[in-house]
């Protein structure tokens, strides 16, 4: 500090808790925009699954938000990244294009698979995962749907290979 001149400390003081301060804002946004609630009902096109989610097992009350489903949780930059993608196509295809059924997109498919096994894995863990199958094209109605619903009504929707 002491070959600073008293100007840079002058902007030092004052740059810094802006910086804080700006970050601890960015913080809770994120915090904000990851509960269930924002992400069940900031979009018309999420009413579904929201409602659909209050039916399973997979509920908030019972401790699993969609953030623990629908974003990565093995690698935060991943996270960041997906996260922002994600709204963004949400949010263009709730106000531009507001499909019929929400089809499940490669990276999204990928993530689901890594959070299933992030908390089942115990349970898993002398089945074979290798071969390829997602956990969700056996448990079809986890959590969106009851699986005794007709495919052709499902808000959500997983190729059948
Ligand atoms: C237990 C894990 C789990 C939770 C919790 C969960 N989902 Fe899902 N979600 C899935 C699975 C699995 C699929 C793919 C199922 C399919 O396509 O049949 C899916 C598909 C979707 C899709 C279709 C498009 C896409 O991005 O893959 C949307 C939209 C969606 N979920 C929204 C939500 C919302 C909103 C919540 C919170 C209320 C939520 N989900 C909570 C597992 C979850
Ligand atoms: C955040 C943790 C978490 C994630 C992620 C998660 N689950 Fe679960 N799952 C639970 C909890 C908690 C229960 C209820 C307690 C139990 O039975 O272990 C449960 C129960 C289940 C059940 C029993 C269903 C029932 O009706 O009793 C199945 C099947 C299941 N999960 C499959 C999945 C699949 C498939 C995925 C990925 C799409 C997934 N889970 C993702 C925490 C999770
Ligand atoms: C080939 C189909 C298939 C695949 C793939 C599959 N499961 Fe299952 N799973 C079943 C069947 C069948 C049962 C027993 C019936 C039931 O409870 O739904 C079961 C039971 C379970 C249960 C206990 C359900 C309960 O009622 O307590 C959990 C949790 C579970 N699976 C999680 C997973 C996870 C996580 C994956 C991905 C690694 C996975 N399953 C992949 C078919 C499958």
């Amino acid at each position: 500090m002491k070959n600073l001149t008293s100007k840079t400390k002058k902007r030092l003081l004052i740059g810094l808790p802006l910086l804080v301060i700006a970050g601890i804002f960015l913080f809770m946004q994120y915090e904000r925009t990851s509960t269930t609630h924002y992400c069940g009902t900031t979009c018309h096109i999420m009413k579904i699954p929201y409602e659909a989610s209050f039916h399973s097992v997979h509920r908030e009350t019972n401790g699993v938000g969609c953030k623990d489903c629908h974003i990565p949780h093995d690698n935060i930059l991943e996270q960041i990244a997906y996260k922002g993608y994600s709204g963004a196509r949400d949010y263009y295809k709730n106000t531009f294009a507001p499909p019929d059924v929400l089809h499940t997109k490669e990276w999204s498919e990928k993530i689901l698979q890594r959070n299933c096994l992030r908390c089942h894995a115990t349970l898993v863990a002398r089945i074979n995962t290798s071969d390829g199958l997602q956990c969700f094209e056996c448990h079809r109605g986890e959590p969106h749907d009851t699986p005794i619903q007709p495919f052709s009504s499902q808000a959500v929707h997983t190729p059948i290979r």
